[in-house]
């Protein structure tokens, strides 16, 4: 155990569930909050759902190897653990774990957890090695720290759809807690990766929210799904390097929708880079 920072923080299996075991004797429930670290308000906002929801917090920061493929940006992926112990002491989070790479993964780990469903297309069109390294992971941190309730942003909507899908298929035993995506003042996504971007690719980066929003508004007053997506297309093409995808999907499954206009809950979701950031985001759309 570290005295290092100002939140108890634990580095081995071993610690932390000497501590969660003695919480959960004395009637405790736990909420847990996964992360990749480099926190930001985005990630604390669900350090304050997990605090509204149980009576002990514990956030995790590693940063996962296996979602990572060969050529991202797992070297360069910002590690800022004092300033993240930092936070997490400020937001009244009580228990910070932060494993190392042989902690989690020893000599001769050779099992990988692959969820289907959900998982399919979007994000898996693009990084095809993202979801099974997070669902394994994530079962891995699970079984670690045992949670009662485990909290993950709408910002990542497509790993929240797989993580809900793996707690409920694998009986895991937490309920699994959606969080808003946090917002800057422009409405940029608040996301770890922001600090890739240059001044320039800041400032291009708020036409992302602003063409979700404006989607969502379109199909919400009734226009063709696949007019909106044809004419967003066009303006995601002209404002980024690289579009990756602009998709309307079912709130529920991410299934397509049968068109052709919104007539259930919808998300409208895209990914695209600026330079060689990489930038994801989605809203909301409902037939009103
Ligand atoms: P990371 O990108 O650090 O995100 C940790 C959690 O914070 C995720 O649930 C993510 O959706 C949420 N989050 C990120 N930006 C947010 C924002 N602007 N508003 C609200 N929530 C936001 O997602 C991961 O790490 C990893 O894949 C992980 C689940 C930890 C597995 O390694």
């Amino acid at each position: 155990m570290s005295e290092t920072f100002p939140i108890r923080t634990v580095h081995t299996v071993t610690d932390l569930r000497a501590v969660v075991s003695g919480w959960k004797a004395d009637g405790e429930t736990v909420g847990f909050v996964p992360t990749m670290g480099a926190l930001h308000a985005g990630h604390i906002s669900l350090v304050d759902i997990a605090k509204s929801r149980a009576t002990k917090t514990v956030a995790s920061v590693f940063v996962n190897p296996k979602q990572f493929a060969p050529g991202e940006d797992f070297g360069a992926y910002p590690r800022t653990l004092p300033d993240d112990a930092r936070k997490l002491a400020e937001a009244g989070c009580n228990l910070l774990y932060a494993p190392n790479g042989p902690e989690m993964y020893p000599d001769g780990f050779a099992s990988s957890v692959h969820v289907g469903g959900p998982s399919e297309g979007l994000e898996t069109d693009f990084r095809p090695h993202f979801f099974d390294g997070v669902a394994t992971v994530v079962t891995k941190l699970f079984a670690q720290v045992r949670p009662d309730i485990a909290v993950f942003g709408e910002k990542d909507y497509q790993q929240l759809l797989v993580v809900k899908r793996l707690a409920a298929d694998l009986d895991l035993g937490v309920e699994i807690v959606p969080g808003p995506v946090m917002r800057e003042a422009d409405g940029l996504a608040m996301s770890s990766r922001n600090v890739y971007l240059s001044a320039a690719d800041r400032q291009r980066a708020v036409r992302l929210n602003a063409l979700l929003f404006a989607c969502a508004e379109a199909l919400e007053t009734g226009e063709r799904i696949a007019d909106t997506l044809k004419t967003a297309r066009i303006v995601a093409e002209s404002a980024f390097d690289l579009v990756d995808y602009v998709e309307v999907r079912c709130a529920d499954t991410l299934a397509a929708l049968p068109g052709p206009v919104l007539d259930r809950p919808a998300r409208v979701l895209a990914a695209v880079k600026l330079g060689t950031t990489r930038l994801i985001d989605n809203v909301a759309a409902n037939p009103v």
